[in-house]
């Protein structure tokens, strides 16, 4: 049986760097890139052998796509990365109920629904690693919904790691701060935007995939996430939230 793992937004900063380090994998035969930027896929082919491109829209079939070639081809999946996801810094009201419902679809139902679509093809040593965020250890007012998105996926994360466990699948919820990838917008109107902390996609994968072998359900890269992690915990909410408009309105 062809031994496969499945990479959503593996056409971006963090997904193709993660496709890089699966390719080097003894126990992966195939790599099934999902993303919609054909160019960009193409360019993912070149340095990862094992990509099989599936250009789809997960906002859309993309789902429908992946079940249906799951079911013609039976893979043992030993590794689905959800990495897939947007962000909408500004105010919530301004997003309008479309956008809101799409942001929901693919950042919480998208990763859920292929999890899903997974599981039946998935046996004792496969990894699930979700791609969450530093923003799911506290509400971030002009994130609002990404931050509860990202909460979302944690949550699913940690609860489907305990009961997936007798079926000895591990499931990591990766929580990085700032990354270094085409998500984050380098200027607003002109003023460069400064991202404290920021760390390279290398390092969240390389970490990520290490804590999964080990079966951690948490991966927090960097000292920023962690010190932030920490934070959270102790400080309350309020507190928190209102430091955090301090730093982020001048670009709202
Ligand atoms: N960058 C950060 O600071 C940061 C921090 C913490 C967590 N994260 C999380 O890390 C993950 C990856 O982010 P990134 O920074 O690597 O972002 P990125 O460079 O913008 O990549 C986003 C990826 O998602 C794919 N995607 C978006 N909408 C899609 C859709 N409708 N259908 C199919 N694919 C879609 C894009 O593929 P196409 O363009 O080919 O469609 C792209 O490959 C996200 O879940 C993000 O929330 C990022």
């Amino acid at each position: 049986m062809k031994r496969i793992a499945i990479i959503t937004g593996a056409t971006g900063g963090i997904g193709s760097r993660f496709a890089e380090a699966v390719n080097l994998m003894d126990d992966i035969d195939e790599i099934w890139s999902i993303g919609r930027n054909t160019e960009k896929l193409k360019k993912l082919k070149e340095s990862c052998d094992k990509t099989v491109s599936i250009e789809t829209d997960l906002a859309n079939d993309g789902i429908d796509v992946i079940s249906s070639k799951l079911s013609d081809e039976t893979p043992d999946i030993r590794m689905l990365i959800n990495n897939a996801g947007v962000a909408y810094m500004g105010e919530f009201e301004k997003m309008g109920t479309k956008k809101v419902e799409q942001f929901c679809f693919l950042n919480c139902s998208v990763p859920s629904q292929l999890i899903s679509a997974c599981l039946p093809y998935m046996h004792d040593g496969a990894r699930i690693l979700n791609i969450s965020s530093a923003s799911s250890f506290q509400p971030n007012p002009y994130l609002s919904m990404y931050s509860a998105s990202k909460v979302y996926l944690k949550n699913l994360s940690r609860a489907l790691s305990v009961e997936l466990k007798e079926r000895k699948i591990t499931v990591t919820c990766v929580c990085p701060g700032w990354v270094d990838t085409e998500m984050l917008k380098k200027d607003v109107e002109g003023k460069e935007v400064k991202y404290p902390g920021m760390i390279s996609a290398d390092l969240v994968v390389k970490k990520a995939l290490k804590d999964s072998l080990k079966g951690k359900d948490m991966s927090v890269p960097g000292f920023f996430a962690n010190y932030f992690r920490f934070y959270s915990k102790i400080m309350p909410d309020r507190l928190i939230m209102k430091q955090w408009v301090r730093g982020i309105r001048k670009y709202i």
